[in-house]
């Protein structure tokens, strides 16, 4: 019994050391946890050290440095710090000169070319051979200058008065434009005429008759019976019996005819106006008149009024060998100029050409090399001068 108990109480003691063990193992294992716990911590707390120091030694510099900036500043508080030097530009940036006159030197330069071909556009005169040729479909025969007249004088004699003028030189190309027109008919009757009045007709017929009387037996006749005038510009008397007489049978030629002394031209005045010219124009009396005159005379050259008032023209161009359309140069609409020439060929006639009457000469266009000839001075040498007083 005795050794029972003590059995017992040897396995009480046993189990109660094993349960000590047990428990012992476990705090053996919870301080090993805790130990590694510890030494994890250590670990990063020498990382954390490191970290402190590097940033100390950083702050320690900058502060250092910092410091020095101040003293050479005066310590002073620095609010701003240069981070990146201004550099000056040399070249201005605005305005920009190159740009700007250049643009306003390209849109100038379209606007005057705009408004050139808008003047163009809108001038509807003859200025130039091109334009004659271009805006009326004739021949330029020549262009005769603008001349300036003294008191008295008329155009219709500067042929004669200033043979060495650029006028005279004007005559002659037209004379020499008629010649070459018709080298196998030397016999020709030609029409001075005009789209409207004042244009010059009279004085081309009379130069261009003393032109080529020079060469020719010539007739001039005035055929313009409503506002005649070369017995006038030629100084003749004006009651003598003329056209008018001639084709109404009232007179004979030779009564009518006026010899021009030291030259082949003779004149046939208009004579006294009658109430219907047209008629006296229409009638086989003048067609018959013009056939004798033909066989009598090289060159008969027809003064005639205006297309555009009066058909009378457009009756002598219809029996003439050609036409000669005076124009005022820069004055005269184109499209008027067409239309009365239209209305000739219309009518039969055949247009020799064009003169562009009163050209101002100051505009090479109408000359080309002659174009700064002076123009002013259509008396040229003295002696001509003198001839114009004799
Ligand atoms: N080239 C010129 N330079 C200066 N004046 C001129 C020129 N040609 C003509 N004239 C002048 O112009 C005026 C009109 O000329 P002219 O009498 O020859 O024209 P016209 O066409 O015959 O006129 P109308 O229709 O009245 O018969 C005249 O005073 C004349 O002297
Ligand atoms: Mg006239």
């Amino acid at each position: 019994m005795q050794v029972a108990d003590v059995v017992s109480g040897f396995e009480r003691e046993y189990e109660m050391a094993r349960a000590n063990e047990s428990a012992l193992a476990g705090s053996v294992a919870e301080a090993k946890q805790s130990i590694q716990g510890s030494n994890r911590k250590e670990y990063e707390l020498s990382a954390l050290e490191r970290d402190v120091k590097t940033n100390q030694e950083l702050y320690d510099v900058f502060m250092g440095e910092l410091k020095g900036t101040a003293a050479v500043s005066g310590m002073q508080t620095v609010v701003a710090r240069v981070v990146d030097p201004a550099i000056v530009n040399d070249t201005p940036i605005k305005p920009r000169k190159f740009l700007v006159v250049s643009t306003a030197f390209v849109l100038s330069l379209l606007l005057a070319i705009a408004i050139a071909f808008l003047m163009e556009y809108l001038d509807n005169s003859v200025r130039s051979a091109e334009d004659a040729e271009r805006k009326l479909g004739l021949p330029l025969l020549a262009a005769v200058p603008m001349v300036e007249l003294a008191g008295g004088i008329s155009a219709g004699l500067l042929y004669r008065d200033a043979p060495k003028s650029l006028f005279a030189e004007a005559i002659k190309t037209i004379r020499t434009g008629i010649v070459l027109s018709g080298i196998d008919h030397p016999k020709k009757t030609l029409v001075v005429t005009s789209s409207v009045p004042g244009e010059g007709k009279s004085t081309v017929a009379i130069d261009l008759a003393l032109a080529h009387a020079q060469t020719k037996r010539v007739l001039l006749i005035d055929a313009d019976m409503r506002r005649p005038s070369i017995a006038k510009v030629l100084g003749l008397n004006n009651t003598h019996p003329g056209l008018s007489m001639l084709v109404l049978g009232m007179e004979k030629l030779e009564n009518c005819v006026y010899k021009i002394e030291g030259s082949t031209l003779d004149v046939l005045t208009a004579g006294s106006i009658p109430p219907n010219p047209l008629e006296l124009l229409l009638s086989e009396k003048f067609k018959a008149l013009l056939v004798e005159l033909g066989e009598k005379y090289d060159t008969i050259i027809i003064d005639s009024p205006p297309v555009q008032l009066v058909s009378d023209a457009v009756v002598l161009a219809s029996m003439a060998t050609g036409v000669i359309f005076v124009l005022k140069a820069d004055a005269t609409p184109f499209q008027l100029a067409r239309r009365a020439i239209f209305t000739l060929q219309r009518g039969g006639a055949v247009m020799f050409g064009v003169v562009l009457n009163k050209a101002n000469f100051r505009n090479e266009e109408y000359y080309g090399g002659y174009g700064k000839y002076n123009y002013h001075s259509y008396y040229g040498a003295d002696e001509d001068k003198s001839a114009s007083k004799a």
